[in-house]
């Protein structure tokens, strides 16, 4: 269980996102409002749309393609709500986040 260096806190500020890749996983960050960063795949699971293309607020991810939302605290669809994205651990240590992708 390895937490890997995915990037820094200043990459992922409160509404921002980033997606980075470790080893052969695509990873999407966000800055939650609050603080908090979280770890999702990089993909919509609708049609493969790269979700660091769409919209974030803080609390809401809409991928840019056909406005699918995320609950970014938890990846669980808002609309449609019948969908998830996977999420990976997340560690911050001093500036540095981590996330564990096995
Ligand atoms: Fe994301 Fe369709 S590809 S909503």
């Amino acid at each position: 269980m390895t937490f890997h260096k995915a990037c820094t806190l200043d990459d992922v500020w409160e509404g921002e996102m980033t997606e980075v890749e470790i080893g052969e996983h695509e990873v999407l960050l966000v800055g939650m409002e609050g603080g908090d960063v979280r770890a999702f795949q990089a993909a919509c699971p609708h049609q493969d749309i790269p979700l660091c293309e769409g919209k974030f607020d803080g609390k809401v991810l809409t991928c840019r393609a056909h406005q699918w939302t995320f609950d970014a605290r938890t990846g669980q669809g808002l609309n449609p709500g019948d969908c998830k994205l996977a999420s990976y651990p997340v560690r911050i240590q001093g500036n540095d986040v981590l996330v564990q992708v096995e």
